[in-house]
């Protein structure tokens, strides 16, 4: 039985993604910082799941939960680096606070949980790597500046990551969207937001991708949702 790592399980897209991984027989591990949020989805899930309550943005919590994966289950085949923070500010209107919270947990927390398992697939020479970034990563906006300054650093990283394993049979992928309908948006919920793509749809073309990529590779997944 595979193995599936998600953060940011506790809803939204990384729910999505969890309840996908698990009829695809992997046995999922749901890391998150609220343990009721990950509760549920694992009541929900028929096949084997395991929480870890985590904030990714520590790197010594985060070494300790692998820690704890690796001792009592097994390998990880996939790590997929979905939780992230949405801080929609100007530069005038960010506080130093936010922009620790913003690079702290959608750069540097998927760093962390990379370098976890990353030695590991190395020795393996096997392993899947699916990053969650956002167009934010691609085209960057005024009025979401440190958000899409995360984003693009994370593709940074994802693009570094793809070139570290290109003669490996350690896959990287990056998934770029646009607007979904999650509690990424609770702070400052905007009247559109129940026009935007349903996380579940999107899961679906995530998926369709992963699992076509044994024989066509592309490292990139663009859904160009508004
Ligand atoms: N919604 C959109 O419009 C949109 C568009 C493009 C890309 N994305 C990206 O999609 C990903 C998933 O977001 P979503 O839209 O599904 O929003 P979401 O429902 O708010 O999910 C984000 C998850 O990340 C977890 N999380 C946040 N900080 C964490 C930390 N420090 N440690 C561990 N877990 C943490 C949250 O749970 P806890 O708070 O319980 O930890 C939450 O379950 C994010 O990377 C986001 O940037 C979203």
């Amino acid at each position: 039985m595979k193995t599936a790592v998600i953060t940011g399980a506790g809803s939204g897209l990384g729910s999505e993604l969890a309840y996908a991984f698990s009829k695809l027989d992997y046995k999922v591990y749901l890391l998150g910082r609220t343990r009721y949020k990950l509760e549920k989805i694992s009541r929900n899930m028929k096949g084997k799941s395991f929480i870890y309550e985590v904030d990714i943005a520590d790197p010594l919590s985060v070494a300790e939960v692998f820690r704890e994966i690796y001792e009592s289950h097994d390998n990880v085949d996939c790590l997929v680096n979905n939780a992230g923070v949405g801080i929609f500010k100007t530069l005038d209107d960010i506080d130093n606070r936010e922009i620790d919270l913003l690079f702290d947990t959608n750069i540097k927390g998927a760093i962390y949980c990379t370098k976890e398992v990353l030695p590991d697939m190395q020795r393996r020479n096997n392993g899947d790597i699916l990053n969650i970034i956002s167009n934010s990563g691609k085209t960057a906006k005024a009025h979401e500046i440190i958000y899409s300054a995360s984003k693009f650093g994370m593709r940074g990283f994802s693009e570094a990551l793809t070139d570290l394993t290109k003669d490996t049979n350690i896959r990287v992928l990056a998934a770029y969207m646009g607007n979904m309908n999650t509690s990424l948006w609770r702070e400052d919920e905007p009247e559109e937001l129940k026009s935007y793509a349903s996380p579940t749809d999107v899961t679906k073309i995530i998926m369709d991708h992963f699992l076509d990529r044994e024989s066509i590779f592309s490292s990139d997944i663009e859904i160009d949702n508004q």
